[in-house]
């Protein structure tokens, strides 16, 4: 049976392991790795996707594509409803500056409380081919940051169907509904069946 390399555009190692908890549902019809030689050039975008796709592209300029190896690099954004989608395309710059305090302070009285986490996934095919890959997760921001799991907004966001947020989670019970879940197993499932080649 074919093994296929997943190559992670990252520096980030949350997101190899749950990308690898994901993945172990296919039991080692994945590996994967992170490259944190290759750079995520960031552009100014209103969307996720068109960062991702884009990133991707100039990644796709100086890598030489491999048989059997998807390189891969990610982008997400935590999109709040009654912010009109804030911070979306910015959530690493606000993670950066105005941090979760500063965000649950944004949502003080705020009682409309939904939100939505995306994952544009921008991959590059064994055949050299650029491809876009989505995934996104319901949920609401909680009163008050809990649980020490996860990374980045994990403390404060809890997914539709649940009472307890991403870093109250065990890492699979994440890695069952997250955005990135659902992202990376569409991917799968792409490669698997031959579509994504
Ligand atoms: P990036 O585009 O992957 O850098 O993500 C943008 C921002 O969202 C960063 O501040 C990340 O820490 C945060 N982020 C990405 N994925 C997750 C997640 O699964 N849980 C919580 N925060 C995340």
């Amino acid at each position: 049976m074919t093994q296929f390399k997943i190559v992670l555009v990252t520096g980030n190692v949350n997101k190899k392991r749950e990308v690898e908890t994901i993945l172990s549902e296919y039991d080692s019809t994945f590996m994967v790795e992170m490259d944190p030689t290759l750079r995520k050039v960031e552009i100014q975008a209103d969307d996720i996707a068109d960062i991702a796709r884009q990133a991707m592209l100039e990644i796709s300029r100086i890598v030489k594509p491999r048989k059997d190896t998807y390189i891969v690099l990610e982008d997400d954004g935590l999109y709040i409803d009654a912010l009109g989608g804030f911070p979306g395309p910015y959530s690493e710059y606000v993670y950066r500056t105005l941090g979760l305090d500063g965000v649950l302070k944004l949502m003080n009285g705020v009682e409309n409380r939904s939100a939505t986490f995306r994952a544009a996934l921008g991959v590059l095919t064994p055949s050299g081919k650029v491809e876009l890959v989505q995934g996104s997760c319901r949920g609401r921001i909680a009163e008050s940051k809990r649980g020490k799991g996860g990374f980045g907004y994990d403390p404060i966001f809890i997914p539709s169907g649940y009472d307890i947020t991403f870093a109250e989670m065990s890492i699979e019970e994440k890695c069952k509904i997250s955005h990135r879940a659902k992202a990376f197993r569409t991917l799968a499932d792409l490669i698997i069946s031959g579509v994504l080649k």
